[in-house]
């Protein structure tokens, strides 16, 4: 199977020095990259700005905003060249939701500034994907949550049309952003799920891409 990964945050320019973005540092997407490059399987990172090295085997794309993600993992999910081949996409990135109406290409002045930002929603990288009912395509996404992660994981699982979800409530300690841990849990569109204990992100990062093989 090929695998494509997307992983880190995504920026939003208001203009050349400021943006929207969100604390995400691409370790986990970092991860399920290198456990399924590890795993002997094509392998394709698309990350917005993190400051990561790259993992061994694994070819990556560099991208700023979503929807130069959104158009890079377009790209990478053609028809595979053998046939019964699969393409999973295991969308780990913090993609901003909203960004700003305009992007001014020089230095808004303070003087110039309104209290007001305008924003407009970005697009859905997974939903884009499910929607194209690809039938070699096969999705995987994450949802980090600060209450219910099940039942929102679940939702997004049917939403989206993802094969599984990888849940986990950011507000445990040792799951969320920038730490080297996660507690989480895998979600089936029926609504089944399976509870892992807390664990490294690598531990993690190889028990998705067993999991993303029986589904390929
Ligand atoms: N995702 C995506 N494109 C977006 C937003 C999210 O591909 N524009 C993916 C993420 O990479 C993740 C999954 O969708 O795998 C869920 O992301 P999350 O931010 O939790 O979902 P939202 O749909 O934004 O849900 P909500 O704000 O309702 O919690």
């Amino acid at each position: 199977m090929k695998v494509v990964v997307t992983a880190g945050p995504t920026r939003e320019y208001l203009d050349p020095v400021r943006f929207l973005s969100n604390p995400s540092t691409g370790k986990m997407g970092f991860a399920v990259a290198a456990a399924a490059a590890a795993a002997g399987h094509e392998t394709v990172l698309i990350s917005g700005p993190v400051s990561l090295k790259t993992p061994p085997g694994v070819r990556r794309i560099d991208v700023v905003s979503a929807r130069e993600m959104l158009r890079q993992t377009l790209l990478q999910v053609g028809k595979p060249a053998a046939a019964g081949n699969r393409v999973v996409v295991i969308g780990a990135a913090a993609v901003a939701d909203l960004r700003p109406r305009t992007c001014s290409p020089v230095k808004i002045k303070k003087s110039a500034m309104g209290e007001v930002l305008r924003l407009v929603r970005n697009p859905d990288i997974l939903k884009t994907l499910g929607r194209k009912r690809l039938g070699w395509l096969r999705l995987v996404g994450f949802a980090a949550e600060t209450g219910d992660a099940i039942g929102e994981a679940s939702r997004k699982c049917r939403e989206k049309k993802l094969s599984f979800v990888v849940g986990n409530d950011v507000t445990k300690k040792g799951a969320g952003f920038a730490v080297d841990t996660n507690e989480a849990v895998f979600v089936f569109p029926d609504g089944s799920y399976r509870r892992l204990p807390l664990m490294s992100k690598r531990a993690l990062a190889r028990l998705i891409v067993k999991e993303a093989e029986k589904i390929a």
